[in-house]
Order: C-alpha cells, then sequence, then structure tokens
C-alpha cells in the first residue's frame, strides 16, 4: 500500500523545521553555560625532576614551551573517570543542578580507561541515572568538538541539561624516555554544563579536519606489536600548523557570532605552548593579559586544558557573566576549530 508521506502535512504548522538554510544562528532553543569545575592529580612532576629522567633542562623546557611543572595520575584510584567525576561534580554544583537532572553527559577524552568507552563509568559514578553518556574522540580539539555536539541536541529540544567532560590522561602514553614528548604533557580533567535557555549564549563556531596530516601526532596501534604504541609526534610541523590555522578558525567563528576581535574578553587556547599563544595573540592583534594561560602548571593536557583554565578564571572572578569568551582547540587529526560564546 502506497502511504502518503505525512511531514509535508504538518510542515505549515512548523514553519521553523522547513527552514531549509537553517544556521547555528537561528536555534530553536538557546543554550546557556551555566557551570564549570575542574580537577587534576595530587603528584607533582617538575621539570628539575624531569631532567633526572631524559637528558633536558628547566631552562629549554620553559623557554621552548612556558611549562614548568605538570601533575600525573600516581595511583590506581586517580582515572580519566576519577577525575572525570570529579570535575563534572563541580560543575553541577556551580550550575545549581543535581546529577539526576542531566540528560546527556558527553566525555571528550581520547586516553579512554576503556576502549568501549568511559562516559557510562562518570554516569554510575555521578548517579545520573537519567543521564545517556558516551565517549567523544577529537584529541586536543576534544572539548571544542563536544562543545558544538552538546549545543546542537539543545538547540533541537532533544536535551535541556547537558554535561560536558574533557578529560585525559596522556602520562599513560608518553614514552618516558623521549625527552621531546615526555616533557609536554600532563593530566587532568575539566567540565561544564549546558542548559537550554531563553537567550542563546552560544554564539558561533567553526570545526575543521585535516586527515592528510593524521602522521604528524599519534598514538596508533601496531598490528606487529599487537598493541598500541606511545605517543609520536612532529613538533616542529605542529607547530606551524597551530600557528597557521588557529587565528584564522577563530576569526571565522567570531564572524558568524557577528563580534569583532576586539570585543573578546578572554581567549582560551588549547594549552600546548606558550610560543603558540603568544604568536596567535599576535597575529589577532589582541591584548596578552587577554589571553588566559595556565600550562606552567598543567602542561598540556590535551582535552581537559580548556575546560581546566575556564574553571580556574571562574573560580577566581575573572571571568564573571556576560563576558565572551573565544576558545580554540586543536592538534592530532589533524582537528582544529573554536567556539565563541558568553559565560552565565
Ligand atoms: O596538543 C597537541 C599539540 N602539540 C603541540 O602543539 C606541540 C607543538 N610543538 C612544540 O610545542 C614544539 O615543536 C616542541 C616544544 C615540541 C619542540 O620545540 P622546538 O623549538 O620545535 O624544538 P625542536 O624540535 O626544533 O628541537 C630543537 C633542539 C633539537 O636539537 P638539535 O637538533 O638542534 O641539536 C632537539 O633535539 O632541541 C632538542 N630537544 C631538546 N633539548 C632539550 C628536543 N627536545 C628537547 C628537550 N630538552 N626536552
Amino acid at each position: 500500500m502506497n502511504k502518503k508521506p505525512r511531514l509535508p502535512w504538518l510542515l505549515p504548522m512548523f514553519p521553523t523545521i522547513r527552514r531549509p538554510n537553517m544556521t547555528q544562528f537561528s536555534p530553536l532553543v538557546g543554550v546557556r553555560m551555566t557551570g564549570s569545575g575542574a580537577a587534576t592529580p595530587e603528584r607533582i612532576l617538575t621539570n628539575d625532576q624531569l631532567a633526572q629522567m631524559v637528558e633536558t633542562n628547566d631552562d629549554w623546557i620553559r623557554s621552548r614551551t612556558g611549562i614548568r611543572e605538570r601533575r600525573l595520575v600516581s595511583n590506581s584510584r586517580e582515572s580519566v573517570a576519577s577525575l572525570a567525576t570529579l570535575a563534572a561534580q563541580r560543575a553541577i554544583a556551580q550550575a545549581g543542578i543535581t546529577a539526576e537532572d542531566l540528560d546527556l553527559i558527553i566525555l571528550a577524552t581520547s586516553t579512554t580507561d576503556d576502549l568501549f568507552g568511559t562516559a557510562t563509568q562518570v554516569q554510575a559514578r555521578l548517579g545520573a541515572q537519567r543521564a545517556v553518556a558516551f565517549d567523544l574522540v577529537a584529541a586536543c580539539s576534544g572539548f571544542v568538538f563536544g562543545l558544538v555536539t552538546a549545543s546542537q541536541y539543545i538547540h533541537t529540544g532533544a536535551f535541556r541539561n547537558v554535561l560536558l567532560i574533557g578529560a585525559d590522561v596522556l602520562s599513560r602514553w608518553v614514552d618516558w624516555g623521549d625527552r621531546r614528548t615526555c616533557i609536554l604533557f600532563g593530566d587532568g580533567a575539566g567540565a561544564v554544563v549546558l542548559q537550554a535557555g531563553d537567550r542563546n549564549q552560544i554564539l558561533g563556531w567553526e570545526l575543521r579536519s585535516d586527515g592528510q596530516g593524521h602522521g604528524l601526532l599519534n598514538i596508533a596501534y601496531s598490528t606487529e606489536q599487537q598493541r598500541f604504541e606511545p605517543i609520536t609526534m612532529n613538533g616542529q610541523e605542529v607547530y606551524r600548523f597551530a600557528v597557521r590555522c588557529v587565528p584564522d578558525v577563530i576569526a571565522k567563528a567570531l564572524h558568524r557570532a557577528e563580534h569583532a576581535i576586539g570585543e573578546v574578553d578572554w581567549l582560551i587556547l588549547h594549552q600546548a605552548n606558550q610560543r603558540i599563544i603568544d604568536a596567535v595573540v599576535d597575529r589577532l592583534h589582541l591584548p596578552p593579559e587577554r589571553a588566559i594561560s595556565n600550562m606552567a602548571t598543567y602542561g598540556n593536557t590535551s582535552a581537559a586544558s580548556i575546560p581546566i583554565a575556564l574553571a580556574e578564571w571562574v573560580d577566581s572572578g575573572k571571568i564573571l557573566p556576560g563576558h565572551l569568551i573565544v576558545a580554540s582547540g586543536f592538534g592530532a587529526g589533524l582537528s582544529w576549530g573554536a567556539v565563541v560564546w558568553r559565560w552565565g
């Protein structure tokens, strides 16, 4: 039997559904970011301690990266799930909701505790019984990709309360004998709560991928060894890619948000290298004091670096409700992107 399609019948009643060019700028439901939180391991590894493990020194690491120390998981209780849960609890408390209110949990991580995913462990630890939970893998761009993904679920009206976590434990995947990479990374987690609201505060974004650069930064599975290899990276190429592509993607996201760079209160770049932050700030002609930097204390925490920095600046009262923030993540994939939003 030939059934007539029912949707066209309904469309005149819901004009917004018909809009063929519906973009990120005309969402059905607004999104607000209402809470943030961070968690980092207790153990600190300083540059001087690293210099006892590989041929390096504090001066080289500081001048080439801006990193002084990093925090690493050090016992069986600390994991992606434990750090993610702690950061999430802080974000949920700041948002003034409870775990039972959550509809969705997205965990951005590339260093999962379990290849089948870690998000459901976090859901169970939080007691977020109603929430559906899944992992999202986009390396150091994970938080930015996750923020755009989470926002879509709210914009469409599918969910009202979403928890987004960026958490990584790259210390498990570092070759601690390779001085080109082991000096860079640290472990940690950061989280935000996103909620449906009358006014939309997620104002513009731009996401990019380029698989041609896939070989520049990897934790690859070796079929010969039948296990994953430690991190390998072409540092100079990744550096060049970041300095070339990040200003461009930020400019595009700002354009979509209909804001100028001069209106930005805070720039939160993925905390990979202070020299990258300085170069991007320079290219954007942004006053340097508006660029958030905490990599001296944490190193590169991958998907966690942006939300950890956000939470620290919110908790210290520097980021205030209404402030305009632009964040940009970049890294393996290659992947990169930027999001513009107003806090609170
Ligand atoms: O989150 C993912 C994104 N990742 C990134 O953004 C990383 C981007 N890249 C970087 O941050 C930089 O490329 C690094 C910090 C990784 C390296 O800095 P660089 O200025 O590009 O150094 P380089 O690789 O050109 O090495 C310069 C020299 C070399 O010695 P020679 O060949 O000139 O004799 C290296 O062997 O520095 C040497 N070197 C070190 N020396 C002391 C490399 N690593 C070290 C070290 N300590 N840890």
